[in-house]
C-alpha cells in the first residue's frame, strides 16, 4: 500500500498542508498542486491513486467539476472541504472514481492528532474507504461515520451557530464605538478569551468563517433562532427583569447540560 500516491489540490497550505505531512509521515509519496505550483491539478490527477480536494470553499465546486472527469474508477476522488452535502454531490455527479467526504474538525495548527474529530462521509467504493479509515485510527483521530446530510446539520450547530455568535460579537463590539485600548484595559480573563478569537475570525481567515455560514443548509433557520432568542431575552428582562433573564437560563440549561 505504501507506493500509492496522493495529491493535494490545495496542499500548499492551510489544511492541505496539515494532510500532506501526515500522509508522508505514513510513507506516502504526497504531490501538491496550488495555483501557482509547476505541477497543474490536472498532471497530478494523472499521476496520483488519490486525489484531496482542499482549496477555499468558494473554488471547490470548479475544481472538482475540472478534475473529477479525469478519474477513473480505481481511483479515489475525496475533499477536506467544511461543508459535506455539495462537495460529496458534485464529486459523485463529476467523477467516475471511488468518492469519500472527509472534513478533520479542527484546524491545520492542531498539534496533537488524539482525540481530535474527523467526520468521514461515504460517497461511492468500498476499495479506499478503510485505507482511510486506517490512517486516521491509526493515528488516535476520533472518526466519525456519518452522511454528509448528517454533518452539515451538526455543523449549523458547531460552526454556523458557533461563528454567528462570535461575528455578533466583535461587529456589536465595533458599534459600540469604543476604542480597543480603552476596552482592554477594562477587561476580565474571560473577555479576553473571547476577544482573542473574535480577533483570530476577523482578522485570519474571515472568507473562510463566511463562506461556512453562507453554505449551509440550514443558516436561515439558524439566523430565526438566534434572533427569537434575542427577542425573547428581551421581553424576559422587559417583564422580569433578572428573575425573567434568570429563569429562563434555568430552563435552557435542564434542557441542555
Ligand atoms: N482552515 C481550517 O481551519 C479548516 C478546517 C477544516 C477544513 N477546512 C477546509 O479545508 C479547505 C481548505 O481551507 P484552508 O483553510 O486550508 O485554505 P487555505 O489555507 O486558504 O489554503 C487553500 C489552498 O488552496 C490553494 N488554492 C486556492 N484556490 C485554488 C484554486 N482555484 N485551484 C487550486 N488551488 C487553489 C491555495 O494555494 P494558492 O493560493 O497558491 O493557489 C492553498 O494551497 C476548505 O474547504 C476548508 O473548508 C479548513
Amino acid at each position: 500500500m505504501k507506493d500509492i500516491k496522493v495529491g493535494i489540490i490545495g496542499g500548499t497550505g492551510g489544511m492541505g498542508l496539515w494532510f500532506a505531512d501526515l500522509l508522508k509521515k505514513e510513507g506516502y509519496t504526497v504531490h501538491v498542486s496550488g495555483r501557482k505550483t509547476k505541477l497543474t491539478s490536472a498532471e497530478l490527477a494523472q499521476i496520483c491513486n488519490v486525489v484531496v480536494i482542499s482549496v477555499p470553499i468558494s473554488a471547490t465546486a470548479e475544481v472538482i467539476k475540472q478534475v473529477g472527469p479525469l478519474l477513473n474508477q480505481d481511483q479515489l476522488l475525496m475533499d477536506l472541504t467544511s461543508l459535506k452535502i455539495e462537495p460529496l454531490n458534485l464529486m459523485l455527479a463529476h467523477s467516475a472514481a471511488e468518492v469519500i467526504g472527509c472534513h478533520p474538525l479542527f484546524g491545520p495548527g492542531v498539534l496533537e492528532s488524539k482525540g481530535q474529530n474527523v467526520v468521514l462521509c461515504s460517497g461511492r467504493g468500498s476499495n479506499w474507504y478503510p485505507w482511510l479509515k486506517g490512517i486516521f485510527d491509526k493515528n488516535s483521530f476520533n472518526v466519525l461515520e456519518r452522511t454528509a446530510a448528517r454533518h452539515d446539520e451538526m455543523m449549523s450547530i458547531v460552526q454556523v451557530l458557533n461563528h454567528l455568535n462570535t461575528i455578533s460579537l466583535g461587529l456589536a463590539l465595533s458599534e459600540t464605538g469604543h476604542p480597543q485600548d480603552e476596552i482592554s484595559q477594562f477587561s476580565t480573563p474571560v473577555f479576553r478569551a473571547k476577544l482573542d478569537i473574535v480577533k483570530k475570525l476577523f482578522t485570519e481567515s474571515p472568507g473562510l468563517y463566511a463562506e461556512i455560514i453562507a453554505g449551509n443548509p440550514a443558516t436561515e433557520k439558524i439566523l430565526d433562532t438566534y434572533e427569537h432568542v434575542i427577542r425573547e431575552i428581551r421581553a424576559a428582562l422587559r417583564s422580569n427583569g433578572s428573575t425573567g433573564l434568570k429563569d429562563m437560563m434555568e430552563k435552557a440549561a435542564k434542557k441542555i447540560f
